[in-house]
C-alpha cells in the first residue's frame, strides 16, 4: 500500500462551500487519508442522544467522491457542554480539588459512570452509521489520552486497581512503605489519588496512580476497540498518543492494544536540534511498534513549541517527514488541513495556511504528496522495517518516578539522559532503537541504560545474562535504585546493578559547579563515591575517585558513567565501548528494508556513501547531497 498522506480535517470549522474547495486542494496536493471530527461530538450528539449526521455523512461522501479515506475520530476526548452540565461529577478534578469547567478541551474524568456510559454510546453510534461508508478507513478513538483525575469516581476506580494489584492492605502498606510519616492504611476506603498535600506526597503511591491512569484509560479504549471491531472487524483501531515531556500512558503496554501505533509529534527545537527530536521520535513509535510500520498522526507545517511559533525553514517539512518514513511511518499527517480562522489553535499553522493555497507552506505541501507517492511501498518481507544494533532502554515508569519531589537532586532528568544518548549516536550515523528492561536484549551488540531509576530483579538479571553472553552494557548514574515500589536497594548504590557493573557506590554528591575529570571533559550535576569491586577506573574525578569504568563480565563488558557528562565526553565514553559510527553531524542515512534515505539537514554540500537513482527526483546520486537535499535510493 502507498504511504498515506494528510492530516485532520475539522470541516465543521467552516462552511459547506469551502468543502469542495478542501477536496479539490486535497487532491492537488496528494493527500489520500484525512482524520475527521475529532472535536466534533458536541456538532454530532447535540443534546443527549440525539445525533445530527447530516454533516457528516455529506464531508465523508464528498471525500468518497474525491478518492480520499477517511480516519474517522471517535470524538470522546471532548464531551459536549451538555453533558458536563448534566453531569457535573464527570468534568476533570485537579490534583488541588478544582473541578474544571467545560471551555477547553479533554476535560473529562475517564472513571465517571456517565462520561463512560456516553463516550460508548457515541463510539457506538458512529460505528453503526458509518460502518459501510467507502471512505472509512481507520477509526481513530479519542485523541490523545491522558488527562488524570483526582475526583472521588477515580479514587473508587484508583482503589479497586490498588486491591488487584495488591491482593491485601498489609502488601500495599508494605509496597507504599506506609510506616513512614504515620500513613498506615487500615480501610481501602482511606485510600485516595495523590492530591495535593501538605508536603512530600509518598512516592509509591504518586507512582502507582499515574500506572492506574494509563491503565483506566487504557480499559476504556478496550471497550472503545471491542465495539468498534464487532462492527467493523476489518477496520483497524488506533489512537494517537502524545510525545515529549507528558506522557501520561504506558506506551509500551497500549501499543500491545491498537491495531496500529499512531504518533503525534512537534519538536520544541529548531534546525538540527528539530531534526535529532524527530529521528528520536519516530524511533519510539518504530520501538512501540515492535519494528513493524506506524503511522505520524500529528506534525505541524510550522513550529508550534516555545515562545514563538516560527515557519520551519524552506524544506524542513518534507525533510522532518522523510525522516519519519525512513524510521518505518507508514504515513505522514498533520494537525491540521486548514489553518483555523477563529478558537484557540487560530494560530496554529495548517496545510493550508490562513494565506489560502497561493503560499510556500501549500506549494512545500504539495511538493511532499508528490514525493511520498513516488516511494514504493515495502515488499513483504520477514526482516524488520529498520535494522539497530543499539538498543537504548526506556521504561515510562522509571521516568514517571524520576519526576517526584523529594530526589536527591532537582536536576535529575530521565528523559534528558535519554535523549542524549538518543541524539549523540544520530550524530554519529548509527540506527538505535528503545526497548523496555523486559524484552530479549539479546540481538543487540551494545544496550544504553541512561538513568533507569526503577528496575525489576529480573531485569537486573537479564542485563547481567546479556552482558554475560558478549553483549556491550553502558549505564549511565541513578540507574538500577530503586524496586518498582521506589524503595531503594540498600548495600550501595546501583542496587541492583552493583555486581554487573563490578562497582559500590558509597555516596552521592550532587554538583553546584561543573568538575573536569581526567577523561571525557567536564561533568555537571551529578557525581558519586565510586568504590571499585571488580571494575577498573577509565577516569576519574578531580579528586582521584574513580568517575567512569568498566568491568569485563563473561564475554562481555559493563560500562559505568557515574556523572552527567556532556554530549562530547558521553560520545567518547561511547566510542571507547567500541560503538562510535561513522557518520557526519547533519547527515541522516536510515535503510528501510531495500531503500537507503540520506538526509541532509545542513547548509553544506556533504559527502555521502549513497549512489543510484533519486526515487524522488528520478536524477543521479552521485555521493554528494546539496544543502537540505533528501534522496532515497534502492539500497545495492
Ligand atoms: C495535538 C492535538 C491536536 C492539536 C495539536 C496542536 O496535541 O492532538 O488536537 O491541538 O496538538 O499542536
Amino acid at each position: 500500500m502507498p504511504l498515506w498522506y494528510g492530516g485532520d480535517y475539522n470541516p465543521e470549522q467552516w462552511p459547506e462551500e469551502v468543502w469542495a474547495e478542501d477536496v479539490a486542494l486535497m487532491r492537488r496536493a496528494g493527500v489520500t487519508l484525512v482524520t475527521v471530527g475529532v472535536f466534533a461530538w458536541s456538532l454530532l450528539e447535540p443534546s443527549e442522544g440525539r445525533h445530527t449526521f447530516g454533516w457528516l455523512d455529506r464531508v465523508l461522501d464528498l471525500l468518497a467522491d474525491g478518492g480520499i479515506r477517511v480516519d474517522l475520530a471517535v470524538p470522546t476526548a471532548s464531551p459536549p457542554p451538555w453533558f458536563s452540565l448534566a453531569h457535573p461529577d464527570a468534568l476533570t478534578v485537579t490534583r488541588d480539588g478544582v473541578r474544571l469547567t467545560h471551555g477547553s478541551r479533554d476535560t473529562y474524568c475517564v472513571s465517571a459512570p456517565a462520561y463512560r456510559a456516553a463516550s460508548l454510546r457515541i463510539t457506538r453510534a458512529l460505528g453503526e452509521r458509518y460502518r459501510d461508508h467507502p471512505a472509512l478507513a481507520m477509526w481513530h478513538v479519542h485523541n490523545e489520552y491522558g488527562t488524570p483525575c483526582h475526583c472521588d469516581h477515580a479514587a473508587a476506580a484508583f482503589r479497586t486497581w490498588l486491591r488487584e494489584r495488591y491482593g491485601g492492605l498489609d502488601a500495599l502498606n508494605d509496597a507504599w512503605t506506609t510506616a513512614f510519616w504515620g500513613q498506615h492504611y487500615s480501610d481501602w476506603a482511606q485510600i485516595t489519588p495523590p492530591r495535593a498535600t501538605q508536603y512530600l506526597p509518598n512516592p509509591a503511591q504518586a507512582l502507582d496512580f499515574r500506572r492506574f491512569v494509563s491503565d483506566e484509560m487504557l480499559a476504556h479504549f478496550r471497550e472503545q476497540r471491542d465495539l468498534l471491531r464487532e462492527l467493523t472487524p476489518e477496520v483497524p483501531v488506533t489512537t494517537n498518543y502524545v510525545l515529549a515531556g507528558w506522557a501520561s500512558i504506558d506506551h509500551w503496554k497500549w501499543s500491545r492494544e491498537v491495531d496500529l501505533v499512531a504518533v503525534d509529534h512537534y519538536p520544541s527545537g529548531r534546525g538540527t536540534a528539530a531534526a535529532e527530536q524527530t529521528a528520536f521520535a519516530a524511533d519510539l513509535a518504530r520501538s512501540w511498534a515492535d519494528g513493524r510500520p506506524w503511522l505520524l498522526m500529528e506534525q505541524a507545517t510550522g513550529y508550534v513549541t516555545g515562545p514563538r511559533m516560527t515557519a520551519k525553514e524552506p524544506g524542513e517539512i518534507a525533510r522532518h517527514s522523510l525522516q519519519h518514513v525512513a524510521r518505518g511511518a507508514k504515513g505522514v499527517m498533520f494537525f491540521q488541513w486548514r489553518a483555523s480562522l477563529g478558537g484557540a489553535e487560530q494560530w496554529h499553522p495548517g496545510m493550508v495556511p490562513h494565506t489560502g493555497p497561493d503560499s510556500r507552506v501549500f506549494r512545500e505541501v504539495c511538493a511532499l504528496g508528490e514525493a511520498l507517492k513516488r516511494i514504493p511501498p515495502d515488499e513483504p518481507a520477514d526482516e524488520p522495517l529498520v535494522e539497530a544494533e543499539v538498543a537504548i532502554l526506556w521504561d515510562e515508569e522509571a521516568w514517571w518516578a524520576v519526576q517526584a519531589p523529594g530526589l536527591p537532586s532537582a536536576e535529575l532528568d530521565c528523559l534528558a539522559a535519554v535523549e542524549q544518548a538518543h541524539r549523540v549516536l544520530w550524530r554519529q550515523g548509527v540506527t538505535t532503537c528503545f526497548a523496555h528492561p523486559s524484552h530479549d536484549l539479546s540481538a543487540y551488540r551494545a544496550v544504553l541504560v541512561p538513568s533507569l531509576y526503577l528496575i525489576s530483579d529480573e531485569a537486573a538479571r537479564d542485563l547481567g545474562t546479556y552482558v554475560r553472553g558478549g553483549g556491550t552494557l553502558v549505564v549511565s548514574f541513578f540507574s538500577g535504585i530503586a524496586d518498582e515500589h521506589t524503595r531503594i536497594r540498600p548495600g550501595g548504590y546501583p542496587g541492583a546493578l552493583r555486581e554487573i557493573l563490578g562497582v559500590r557506590v558509597e555516596e552521592f554528591r550532587p554538583l553546584a559547579d561543573a568538575v573536569t575529570l581526567t577523561d571525557f571533559g567536564v561533568a555537571t550535576a551529578w557525581s558519586e563515591v565510586v568504590h571499585l569491586d571488580g571494575a577498573e577506573a577509565v577516569a576519574r574525578y578531580p579528586g582521584g575517585g574513580p568517575a567512569v569504568t568498566r568491568r569485563r563480565l563473561g564475554e562481555g563488558m559493563a560500562w559505568y558513567v557515574s556523572t552527567r557528562l556532556g554530549d562530547s565526553g558521553y560520545a567518547g565514553v561511547l566510542a571507547r565501548a567500541g560503538l562510535a559510527g561513522s557518520g557526519a553531524p547533519g547527515v541522516e542515512i536510515v535503510r528501510r528494508r531495500d531503500r537507503v534515505f540520506a538526509l541532509n539537514h545542513t547548509q553544506d554540500e556533504q559527502p555521502v556513501p549513497v549512489h543510484g537513482t533519486d526515487l524522488i527526483s528520478g536524477e543521479p546520486v552521485t555521493g554528494v547531497l546539496n544543502p537540505g537535499q533528501c534522496v532515497v535510493v534502492r539500497a545495492t
